[in-house]
C-alpha cells in the first residue's frame, strides 16, 4: 500500500505555470505542488529574453496590437478569444510580478524596461516594437524565484523530487495522482478534488533541443492514457538560434538588442525573407530561412550552422542601415560592456560551452527544437476538454506548455510562453480551488497504485538486449531528420515506421539499475514511453494535415489551406492506435490573411 496524502488541489510541475497555479489555488484551498525537480530548477528558469506586455514604456503600444501580432504569429490557428484575454491580462500581471518583487531591468525613468522581439510590431508602421519586459537575459529565472518565494509565503506544500507516474480518474472525474518519491522509490497516492497539470513540454523527442532533460511530455502522455485527447500536436516550434550541436538557447533578445544572422558569404540574409522586420520575423519564418540558406550551401563552411553576430560594431552598423535609434532618438552606439550587461548569460554560455566570445566573435547557431504549441486541450480557465464538443472533465486542469488553450496556434511568438504560464496558471489555480470548495472528495480506486506498479515491475524484469539510451537516441535523430523544420509525406512516414519499431523494441529492454534509491534509469524508461507515444501522435497528426501553417511546413503542400485546414486537430490514443478528429478555430475580429513580415 502506498502512502496516502489528501489535498483539495494538487499541481503537477513547479515551473512558472505550476507555481502560479499553486499560489492562486492556495489562497482558498489546501494545495500541494509535486515536482520531479527542485522547483527553482524547473525549465521556466531557462526562458531568457522577456515576457510580452504592451506597457508602452518606451513607445506607443496597445494590448490590441499584441493580440493581433499573436493571432498573425499563430498563422491564424490560435483561438482569438483566448488570445485577446491573454494579451489584455498581460500588463496587469506583469505589474503583479513586479509588486511580488521581480527585479525587472529599468528605463532611465525607473519604469520596467522593454526590448523588441520577433513578430511583435507597431501595427501601424509594421516595425518592431519594444514589448518584451526583461530582467537581463534571465527573465524566466527571476519569475521562478519570485513565484517560489510567494508560494512558500502562502504555505503551499511542496513535494520536490517526486515523479508523478499516474493520473487517477474515477467515473470520468479526476481523483488524484500516484507519484514515486525519487529518494526512496516508494509510491505515494495524492487524493485530491482537483488536479492541475503544469508539466511543460516534450522537446526531448528531438536530437537538437533547447529543452532540459526533464521535458518528456509527462502530463500530455498521462492524460492521453486516460482517454483525454491531445490538441494540435503537429505544431512544434524550432527556435532559430540554438548553440550549434548543443541546442542550448541563445535568446531572441540578442536580435532584439540588434544582433543579426549572417551566412557564409558574410551576408545578413533575413531582409530577403522578411523585408520589414528582418531578423525579428516570427520564429517559424526565421528558422525556415536559415534552413533554406544552409540547403543553398550558405551554411558556415558548408556546414549546418550560421552566425549570430552581436559584436558592437555589427550592431551599430546595421542599426544605422535600418535607421534604428535609441528610445530617445539618439543614434545606436553600443559598447561591449553594454551588451554584457544586457545579455550576461548568453555571453557566459558561449564562452563556457564554445570558447567563443560574443563580444568579439559571431556565435555559431542552428534551429533547435524549442516549444510545443499543442498539448492538453483546455479553455481559458485551465479546464480540460474531453472531446471536440469541449465537454469539460470535472476536476482536471492544465496550464502552461503542456496545455493547448489555444493561444499559440501554429506558431508561438517569443515572450508569449511566459505570458501564457502566468496568465493561465493563475486562472487554472483560481478555478481549481473554487471547484474543490464546491464538491466532496471523489472516490479513490481500491488499489490506486496497482497499474503503475505492474508497469514498473515489467521494466525491472526485462532481460532483453535493448537499452533505453539506444532507443532514445534513434528516436531523436529520426525525429530531427524527418519531423523538423521542413516535412514531407515520405519523411514523416519513415519517422512513423521508426517510432513504431522503437515502441516494439521497448519491450526488449534491460535496465542495469535494480535499486530503489534515485533509480533514474527506471524513471527514464517510463519517460521514454511518454516520448515515443507523443512522437507517434505528433507524426500522425502531421501526416494528416496536408497544408503548411506556422511551424508545420510541408514541402509537398507548401501553401496554407484555410478552406480545408483552418481547424484544430484532436488526437486520441486508443489501444495503441491514434484516432483523429477536428474542431473549429475561434475567429472573433481577425479574418485569416496571408502573413507578410
Ligand atoms: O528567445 C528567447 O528568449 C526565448 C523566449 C521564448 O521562448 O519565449
Amino acid at each position: 500500500m502506498s502512502k496516502l496524502h489528501q489535498f483539495d488541489v494538487v499541481v503537477i510541475g513547479a515551473g512558472g505555470a505550476g507555481l502560479m497555479a499553486g499560489l492562486y489555488a492556495s489562497k482558498s484551498a489546501r494545495t500541494a505542488v509535486i515536482s520531479k525537480l527542485y522547483p527553482t530548477r524547473s525549465h521556466t528558469g531557462t526562458a531568457q529574453g522577456g515576457i510580452g506586455a504592451a506597457l508602452g514604456n518606451y513607445e506607443e503600444d496597445h494590448p490590441e496590437w499584441h493580440t493581433f501580432d499573436t493571432v498573425k504569429g499563430s498563422d491564424y490557428l490560435g483561438d482569438q478569444d483566448a488570445i485577446e484575454f491573454m494579451c489584455s491580462a498581460a500588463p496587469e500581471i506583469v505589474y503583479d510580478l513586479e509588486h511580488m518583487g521581480l527585479p525587472f531591468d529599468r528605463t532611465p525613468e525607473g519604469r520596467i524596461s522593454q526590448r523588441p522581439f520577433g513578430g511583435h510590431t507597431n501595427n501601424e508602421t509594421g516595425k518592431p516594437v519594444r514589448r518584451a519586459c526583461h530582467a537581463a537575459d534571465r527573465t524566466g529565472h527571476m519569475i521562478l524565484q519570485t513565484l517560489y518565494q510567494q508560494c512558500l509565503k502562502n504555505k503551499v506544500e511542496f513535494y520536490d523530487e517526486y515523479q508523478v507516474v499516474d493520473l487517477l480518474m474515477v467515473a470520468g472525474r479526476a481523483a488524484g495522482v500516484v507519484a514515486i518519491e525519487m529518494a526512496t522509490g516508494e509510491l505515494h497516492t495524492f487524493h485530491a478534488k482537483a488536479v492541475i497539470f503544469a508539466t511543460g513540454g516534450h522537446g526531448r523527442i528531438w536530437e537538437i533541443t533547447s529543452n532540459a532533460y526533464s521535458l518528456t511530455g509527462d502530463g500530455v502522455a498521462l492524460t492521453l492514457r486516460r482517454g483525454i485527447p491531445a490538441e494540435d500536436m503537429e505544431f512544434f516550434q524550432f527556435h532559430p538560434t540554438g548553440i550549434f550541436k548543443l541546442g542550448i538557447l541563445i535568446t531572441e533578445g540578442v536580435r532584439g538588442e540588434g544582433g543579426v544572422l549572417i551566412n557564409n558569404e558574410g551576408e545578413r540574409f533575413m531582409p530577403r525573407y522578411a523585408a520589414s522586420v528582418k531578423d525579428l520575423a516570427s520564429r517559424d519564418v526565421v528558422s525556415r530561412a536559415m534552413y533554406l540558406e544552409m540547403r543553398d550551401g550558405k551554411g558556415i563552411n558548408g556546414r549546418r550552422y550560421l552566425y549570430l553576430d552581436v559584436r558592437p560594431e555589427t550592431v551599430n552598423k546595421y542599426a544605422a542601415i535600418d535607421g534604428r535609434t535609441n528610445p530617445d532618438g539618439s543614434p545606436v552606439n553600443v559598447t561591449g560592456e553594454e551588451i554584457l550587461t544586457k545579455l550576461p548569460d548568453i555571453v557566459d554560455f558561449c564562452r563556457t560551452y564554445l570558447g567563443v566570445d560574443p563580444l568579439t566573435q559571431p556565435m555559431p547557431v542552428q534551429p533547435t527544437a524549442h516549444y510545443a504549441m499543442g498539448g492538453i486541450p483546455t479553455n481559458m480557465y485551465g479546464e480540460v476538454f474531453a472531446d471536440e464538443k469541449n465537454t469539460i472533465v470535472p476536476g482536471l486542469y492544465a496550464a502552461g506548455e503542456c496545455a493547448c488553450v489555444s493561444v499559440h496556434g501554429g506558431n508561438r511568438l517569443g515572450t508569449n510562453s511566459l505570458v501564457d504560464i502566468v496568465v493561465f496558471g493563475k486562472e487554472a489555480g483560481i478555478k481549481a480551488a473554487a471547484f474543490s470548495q464546491s464538491v466532496d472528495p471523489p472516490k479513490l480506486p481500491e488499489h490506486p497504485e496497482e497499474e503503475i506498479e505492474q508497469l514498473l515491475k515489467a521494466f525491472n524484469l526485462g532481460d532483453g538486449s535493448e537499452t533505453i539510451y539506444g532507443i532514445s537516441n534513434e528516436m531523436k535523430s529520426e525525429m530531427f531528420d524527418n519531423m523538423g523544420v521542413f516535412r514531407t509525406e515520405e519523411g514523416m512516414t519513415h519517422a512513423l515506421e521508426k517510432i513504431r519499431e522503437l515502441k516494439k523494441r521497448l519491450n526488449n529492454i534491460r535496465l542495469t539499475d535494480t535499486g530503489k534509491i534515485f533509480n533514474m534509469e527506471l524513471l527514464n524508461a517510463w519517460e521514454l514511453v511518454n516520448l515515443l507515444e507523443l512522437a507517434e501522435v505528433t507524426t500522425i497528426s502531421a501526416i494528416a494535415r496536408k497544408e503548411s501553417r506556422g511551424a508545420h511546413a510541408r514541402e509537398d503542400y507548401p501553401e496554407r489551406d484555410d478552406k480545408k485546414w483552418l481547424k484544430h486537430t484532436l488526437a486520441w490514443l486508443e489501444n495503441d492506435q491514434v484516432r483523429l478528429k477536428y474542431k473549429p478555430v475561434t475567429i472573433t475580429k481577425y479574418q485569416p490573411k496571408k502573413r507578410v513580415y
